[in-house]
């Protein structure tokens, strides 16, 4: 179905962000059939391009990073004929003026800032000046938003002056995934889950976001953030979320966000002894961290594994192990349910009881396990075995499983459409940093240097301590 016609402008349309997500991400909706003949997509950035030479840039974008199974060269062809540039704020003068002719009145306006959180508040005073947004436009923002509370707040502040909440969309593209969205359905369109949500069933719970790729070539952007700021405060803090919430009283966005912000202001304060940080070493024939980082000393986290807290009723108890790095032995993304014993044990360890694990793959292979116990087959007595109950999305659901729209496309879509839903609020931002802020500053007060740890392995030693001393273990990283 055909969303709404609209206008969407792309700050930073040249940058790296639009040539390798936006613009493929359009392109494939484009190509699904959901933009309107008369939508147009504006490139807006500094350099001095004409509409030609901006297509030519988008036409090489959308090969480079579409598969090529998906790629149709002359839908290509049509959807190019939706794109335009404009020169803003280069040496041409003018670019305002002529932006304000090409946005049009009566379409849903969309401001997508591309470009680097300085220029947030110069990009929406002038879209204001000129009169080119007005109270119903959108604008689309990207991490980092921010880097503590104090500027996650100031840009709030900024973004305020002109815009209203319900009109800013911030991106957090793990929202976006397919999986992730999944969460909330399993929860709570099943009658099986929810009555044992909770820290009477469940023996704790693990996150894990792992990664093959190092920070070459972000170094510079990645020195300044470390583990936390990049991955903790905003994705996995998603994650922990949707699977710690209340059940919200209607799928609409502001009452998801209200439950999620919940779960933020409800998590304790993490103990220094709770968080390992790791950096990753020299092997297997690439360099290590600090050679990327420009920074010999350097002491930010590749790596960062904590155990928190959510104090509420439902959670007590029951702690959430959270766990990200770079340059692991695997890129595996999910999310462990890990439930207690039943209350009375019938079968002893000697018959090969383990738990019940519910396992949430997020990438790759999404889907989702649950591991059950049923009895060992043949003659000898009563062993038990471990089974999984595997759904695969993509068996299980087939041709459907592989047009699954990318996060971004996803989440741009729901911008025109004007869905809120996937999108951080600015309050919840503000929590996230407001728990993260004292993590990070006591560990910076204390001077604590981050473990080394080898690449293509499962991350530094104390992290599997920070599991063994509670009498648990980590889920092996694997595909
Ligand atoms: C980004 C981080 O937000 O997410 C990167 O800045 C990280 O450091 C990336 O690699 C991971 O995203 P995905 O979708 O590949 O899991």
């Amino acid at each position: 179905i055909p969303v709404d016609p609209f206008d969407l402008v792309i700050f930073g349309g040249t940058g790296d962000l639009a040539r390798r997500k936006i613009l493929p991400g359009l392109y494939r909706r484009f190509l699904a059939g959901q933009m309107t003949d008369d939508s147009v997509i504006i490139g807006a950035a500094r350099s001095e391009l004409d509409d030609e030479g901006y297509r030519e840039m988008v036409a090489k974008a959308v090969i480079e990073f579409t598969p090529k199974d998906k790629l149709d060269r002359d839908g290509l062809t049509r959807f190019l004929a939706h794109v335009r540039y404009i020169s803003v704020d280069g040496k041409v003068s003018g670019g305002w003026e002529k932006l304000k002719e090409v946005v049009r009145q009566g379409v849903v306006k969309a401001f997508y800032f591309s470009v680097a959180p300085s220029l947030f508040g110069e990009l929406a005073e002038k879209l204001h000046r000129h009169g080119i947004a007005d109270a119903e436009s959108r604008i689309v923002v990207e991490k980092p938003f921010g880097r503590d509370l104090a500027s996650a707040r100031a840009l709030n502040r900024v973004l305020a002056d002109h815009f209203a909440e319900e009109q800013i969309y911030r991106i957090d593209h793990y929202l976006g995934k397919e999986t992730v969205q999944n969460l909330m359905a399993v929860r709570f369109a099943n009658i099986l889950f929810e009555p044992l949500w909770k820290a009477e069933y469940i023996d704790h719970v693990q996150i894990t976001v792992a990664e093959t790729v190092g920070v070459d070539g972000r170094g510079a952007y990645y020195d300044k953030s470390g583990a936390m700021r990049d991955m903790v405060q905003n994705h996995l803090m998603q994650l922990l979320c949707l699977i710690a919430m209340e059940p919200p009283y209607h799928f609409d966005p502001n009452a998801v966000r209200d439950e999620k912000l919940k779960v933020i202001r409800a998590l304790d304060a993490v103990q220094p002894d709770d968080i390992v940080r790791g950096q990753y070493l020299a092997g297997n024939g690439q360099g290590s961290y600090v050679e990327h980082s420009e920074d010999p000393n350097s002491r930010t986290e590749s790596y960062i594994a904590l155990k928190c807290h959510v104090s509420n009723w439902r959670w007590k108890g029951t702690p959430f192990y959270l766990r990200t790095g770079k340059r692991l032995r695997a890129r595996t993304s999910e999310i462990a349910v890990v439930f207690k014993e039943p209350p009375h044990t019938l079968f002893d360890d000697a018959t090969g009881w383990r738990e019940n694990v519910l396992v949430i793959r997020l990438q790759p292979n999404e889907g989702m396990e649950l591991s059950v116990m049923i009895k060992e087959p043949g003659p000898g007595g009563m062993r038990l075995k471990q089974v999984p109950l595997d759904m695969a999305f993509a068996t299980a659901l087939g041709a459907e499983a592989a047009d699954v729209p990318d996060a971004y496309e996803r989440l741009i879509m729901d911008v025109i459409r004007g869905n809120q839903t996937l999108f951080m609020r600015g309050d919840e931002v503000e929590a996230a940093w407001a728990w993260a802020d004292p993590i990070i500053q006591g560990w910076e007060a204390r001077g604590d240097k981050p473990q080394g740890y080898d690449p293509g392995s499962s991350g530094p030693e104390d992290a599997l301590m920070l599991m063994h001393r509670d009498g648990r273990r980590w889920r092996d990283i694997r595909e």
